[in-house]
Parts: C-alpha cells; sequence; structure tokens
C-alpha cells in the first residue's frame, strides 16, 4: 500500500502564500510525487483549494480540504459543502481534526453526516481522532477512539459498496504542535487496535496515518512501526524543505 503524506496547512499560508508554495516548488513535487510508493496530499485553506489544483494538475499530487460541511446544501452561511469540494477538485478532506473538534464544536455526531457527504461525493475522508493528555494519563484512549470511532465505521460500512478507500489519522492532541511524539511501543498498541477495529467493522479498504509533532527526525522510526502507512504533518509541511526529507525518509 501506498505511504501517505497529508500536509494540514491549517490557517498558516494565505491564499498568496500558498500559490507562491506551489509555483515555487512544483517541479520538486512533481519529482516527489512520482513514486508509485506514496501519496502526496496537501490541504490548504479553502480559497486556495481550486488553485492548488489546477497547479497541480499533470502531477500525482493531490489536494484535500481541511473540513466540510455535514449539511448537503442549503441556508448554511459560512458552510462549504462536498460537493463543491469534489468540484473545485479536491480528493481529500480531513474531518474531526482536534481544533475543529474545540473551536468548531464539532461533534462525533457532526463527524458521521461529513463522513456520509464525502463519501457521498467520492472524496476519501481523512478522520482524526486522538485522545486529550488527561484521557492518556487515566488510561481512557481506548474508550476514546472507541467512542470517535464508532458512528463513523457504521457511516462507512452503510456505504460499503460505493466507496473505495478511507483514512483514520491518529493524533494524540498532547503531541500535536508540541514537540512531543508517543513512545512507539504505545504507537504499535494503538495501531494493531485500531487495525483490528476497522477491519472488524468495514471491508473497505483504509490507510492508517499518525499525526503529531512529526519531522524528519522522527518519521522514518514512525513509519515503520506496524500498520502505519502515512503521516499527517503540521507545522513540519510548512517548509518545503522539511517536508520533503519526510517524504524522503527510508521506510
Ligand atoms: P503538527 O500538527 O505536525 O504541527 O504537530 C499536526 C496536525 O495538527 O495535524
Amino acid at each position: 500500500m501506498k505511504k501517505l503524506f497529508v500536509a494540514n496547512w491549517k490557517m498558516q499560508k494565505t491564499f498568496d502564500a500558498s500559490r507562491a508554495f506551489a509555483c515555487t516548488y512544483l517541479e520538486n513535487f512533481k519529482l516527489l510525487g512520482q513514486s508509485e510508493h506514496r501519496q502526496i496530499v496537501l490541504c490548504p485553506s479553502f480559497p486556495a483549494l481550486s488553485n492548488l489544483n489546477q497547479s497541480f494538475k499533470e502531477t500525482n499530487i493531490k489536494v484535500g480540504a481541511q473540513t466540510v460541511s455535514r449539511h448537503n446544501k442549503g441556508a448554511y452561511t459560512g458552510q462549504v459543502s462536498a460537493q463543491s469540494l469534489a468540484e473545485a477538485g479536491c480528493a481529500y478532506c480531513i474531518i474531526g481534526h482536534s481544533e475543529t473538534r474545540k473551536y468548531q464544536h464539532e461533534s462525533n455526531i457532526d463527524i458521521e453526516h461529513k463522513c456520509k457527504e464525502l463519501l457521498k461525493h467520492n472524496v476519501t475522508p481523512i478522520i482524526c481522532v486522538g485522545e486529550s493528555r488527561k484521557n492518556f494519563e487515566q488510561q481512557q484512549t481506548f474508550e476514546i477512539l472507541e467512542e470517535q470511532l464508532a458512528l463513523v465505521l457504521q457511516a462507512i460500512a452503510d456505504h460499503n459498496h460505493d466507496i473505495e478507500h478511507f483514512v483514520i489519522a491518529y493524533e494524540p492532541l498532547w503531541a500535536i504542535g508540541t514537540g512531543v511524539v508517543p513512545e512507539y511501543t504505545y504507537l504499535e498498541q494503538i495501531f494493531t487496535w485500531l487495525y483490528k477495529e476497522c477491519t472488524k467493522h468495514t471491508q473497505t479498504s483504509f490507510s492508517l496515518i499518525y499525526g503529531g509533532s512529526v519531522d524528519a527526525t522522527n518519521a522514518q522510526d514512525i513509519l515503520n512501526i506496524a500498520h502505519i502507512n502515512g503521516l499527517l504533518i503540521g507545522g513540519a509541511s510548512l517548509d518545503f524543505d522539511s517536508f520533503s526529507a519526510i517524504i524522503n525518509t527510508d521506510y
């Protein structure tokens, strides 16, 4: 299975900065995208989606959104539908990121609806799950993950016949933007559990990826952990050199 490298630019790059980045590194990205062993996905803010999609049209680089509306259409000022994302050329969409769960009060039910919308429009969902530091310290991780996955896996199972692939990104909240990465033995346990949980509930193919303080010094070790098929990268994806160093690690 291809390793997935997802750049989550959050609200760090403006429209102009995203365009300039794509333009400056277009040839480098073309080369990086040539390997059959990997899939690179760039997730800018909404306004840059269509533009980036145009820039990378002739390459193997895909573009993804950072969230989507749970609704199909209608009077939802400020929201963007899955159909719009598909029309703008999005192949992927992140849902359930801890920052949207926190700042946009996204619930597990919202995430289930968003996932259904994306599946309907053939946009591959990247579903983020992860426990807080408190949950981690109280050893409630599996309980939390089970709760975060239940509805969404059911939604995927119900749509089995017409979707090709989904992605689960495990991002412990205490590792996002902190420079702290969980012990590898801990990640091994988590990903073995996630793998079993996903195969138990659905027959659709999936990738499991890790996110939280990934950089060029830890990417290789993380990618060598069983069942980890890729990385969701925030801070280190903003700079081409650090992002490409992660993508070029041996795994
Ligand atoms: P980080 O962010 O790589 O900066 O820790 C990851 C994320 O929030 O997706």
